[in-house]
C-alpha cells in the first residue's frame, strides 16, 4: 500500500504546485469557514458523482471495490492535501482500473476540503 502512497506524493512534491498551494493556504484560512462548508458539499457531490461506484466515499461503509481505499482513512496514508496536485493533473494510480480523472483547481480543492472532513477530529491512536 505504502508505495503507491508514495508515488502520488512524490509526483506532487516535484511538481509546479504554487497555485494550488496558494489555494490550500486560502482554504485553511479560518475566516473562510463558511465558504468551506459550501466546498465540503460540492466535494461530497463530486465523489458521490465519480468516485462512489469503487470507494467507500462515507464515514461508514466499505469500498464496493475490494482494492479500492476507502476515503475515509486516506488521511492514515498521507496527507490528503497532497493529492491536491494530482487531482488536478490527472490523478494516475499503479491500478489500471482506476479511470484517469482530471479536476479544475475548484473542484480539487473541493474534494480536498471533503476528504479533510472525513478525517476524526484526533488523529486515531493519538
Ligand atoms: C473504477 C473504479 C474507481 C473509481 C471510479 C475511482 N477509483 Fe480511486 N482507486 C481505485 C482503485 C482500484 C484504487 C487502488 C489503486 C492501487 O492500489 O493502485 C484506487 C486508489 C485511489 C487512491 C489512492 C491512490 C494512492 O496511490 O494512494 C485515491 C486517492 C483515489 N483512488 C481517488 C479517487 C477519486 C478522487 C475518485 C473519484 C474522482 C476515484 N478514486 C474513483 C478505483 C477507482
Amino acid at each position: 500500500m505504502l508505495p503507491q502512497g508514495t508515488a502520488i506524493v512524490q509526483r506532487v512534491r516535484s511538481g509546479t504546485l504554487a497555485g494550488v498551494a496558494a489555494l490550500l493556504l486560502g482554504a485553511m484560512s479560518p475566516g473562510l469557514a463558511v465558504a468551506q462548508d459550501d466546498q465540503v458539499a460540492e466535494g461530497r457531490a463530486l465523489v458521490q458523482m465519480y468516485c462512489t461506484d469503487c470507494h467507500a466515499t462515507e464515514l461508514t461503509g466499505e469500498s464496493p471495490h475490494a482494492t479500492a481505499p476507502r476515503f475515509r482513512d486516506l488521511h492514515l496514508r498521507y496527507d490528503v492535501e497532497h493529492l491536491a496536485e494530482a487531482l488536478v493533473e490527472g490523478i494516475v494510480t499503479a491500478h489500471p482500473e482506476m479511470p484517469q480523472f482530471e479536476f479544475d483547481p475548484d473542484q480539487a480543492m473541493a474534494i480536498i476540503a471533503y476528504l479533510k472532513s472525513l478525517e476524526p477530529a484526533q488523529p486515531a491512536g493519538q
